[in-house]
């Protein structure tokens, strides 16, 4: 019998993308999701997103949970409806922004959101989960490539960024506190990119707070130019450079980090980057996409944002050694992807419901 992934957030942009690879991979789905940050469908009926995910891999979820992780009652109700082996969990809060204006809310949803689904793992006696992380953990970083040895935790200047690494804190304690636990945490660099379908992508409800959408959103003629977060940093051309990775080399790598998890030899916590160890700075992704789209993308050079850092490139090494995952796609193709998607559902997933 094939085995049972409870996915928390599975109808969000990294989320639903993770769920058509594991539907492929042979897992079975149930998908939780409160959809406070996607649009949601009608009642009862599945968030479009998820309806184009089983189009995509040509199979049905097992389920579907509107639920909030901090509704530990409804939480539970959904692990005792289905017999879980393991939960890739991805809900939470992603806005650095908005964590500075609103803390509570970003540390009821991820940090209790986590606790609780935690608590109601244990219950349920489901001891395996893959964690949604951030290269945000490393602050700004003392030496690069960043590896997975770099100290954490250390100059976070948001709550979100804090939120993912108490989170990491909390499982290392837990799997030292009982060796049920196989906990493994995935630190993300710069998501980006959509399915090669076009069918599904990252649809944020406002303006785009990150780089690749906005660009995404000023080629398609959504907005009006772009504004470069400042030119005068130490960097070749002087904007910020990161290491943007797919967002389908991203979901390969939580099946392969899921296959860890069950793995026998495996026990106790491990993190582990994600990135392609390249950097890219944002002229070289406006010239990008560009290419990808044959469409001007206007800009105009800004002050820098607050809290912004010059560099931040991974160290892959680890994933590649013990998960067996490397990224695949290049820069090229994460733009003609992510162009495809923004040029089918200029709205996002409003223009299917
Ligand atoms: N940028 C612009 N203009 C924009 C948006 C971004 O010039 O409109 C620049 C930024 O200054 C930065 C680069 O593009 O140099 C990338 O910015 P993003 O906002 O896309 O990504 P960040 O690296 O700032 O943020 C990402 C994740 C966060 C995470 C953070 C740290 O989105 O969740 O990395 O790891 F916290």
């Amino acid at each position: 019998m094939s085995r049972l992934i409870l996915v928390t957030g599975g109808a969000g942009y990294v989320g639903s993308h993770t769920t058509i690879e594991l539907l492929a991979a042979g897992y079975e789905v149930v998908v939780v999701d409160s959809c406070v940050n996607c649009v949601a469908g009608e009642e009862g009926k599945l968030p479009p997103s998820l309806v184009r995910v089983q189009e995509l891999a040509k199979k049905s979820l097992v389920g579907f949970y509107r639920v909030s992780l901090t509704d530990a009652l409804a939480l539970a109700g959904v692990f005792e409806k289905h017999r879980v082996d393991a939960v890739v969990h991805f809900a939470a809060l992603k806005a650095v922004g908005e964590s500075v204006e609103k803390p509570l809310e970003y540390y009821q949803s991820n940090v209790s959101g986590t606790l609780t689904l935690l608590q109601v793992m244990r219950e349920a006696g489901v001891h395996r989960l893959v964690y949604s992380s951030s290269a945000t953990v490393y602050g700004a970083p003392q030496y690069l490539p960043a590896d997975e040895q770099h100290p954490t935790g250390a100059g976070l200047t948001n709550p979100y960024g804090k939120t993912k690494y108490f989170c990491e804190q909390v499982m290392q304690d837990l799997a030292a506190s009982d060796k049920e636990w196989r906990l493994v945490s995935l630190r993300y660099f710069n998501p980006v990119g959509a399915h090669p379908s076009g069918r599904i992508g990252e649809d944020p409800l406002g303006p785009p707070n990150n780089l690749m959408p906005f660009v995404a959103q000023v080629a398609v003629g959504k907005r009006e130019e772009l504004s470069v977060f400042g030119n005068d940093y130490d960097t070749p051309d002087g904007t910020g450079v990161r290491d943007y990775v797919h967002v389908v080399d991203l979901a390969e790598g939580h099946v392969m980090a899921l296959d860890k998890a069950f793995s026998k030899s495996f026990r106790g916590y491990a993190s582990y980057n994600l990135g392609t160890g390249r950097g890219v700075s944002v002229l070289e992704m406006i010239e990008a996409f560009c290419r990808a789209s044959g469409k001007p993308v206007p800009y105009r050079v800004v002050g820098r944002r607050a809290g912004d850092v010059a560099s931040v490139v991974a160290s892959c090494s680890l994933a590649e050694e013990q998960l067996g995952w490397r990224a695949r796609r290049d820069l090229q193709e994460m733009c003609e992807d992510a162009w495809r998607w923004q040029k089918l559902h200029p709205n996002g997933f409003r223009s299917c419901q």
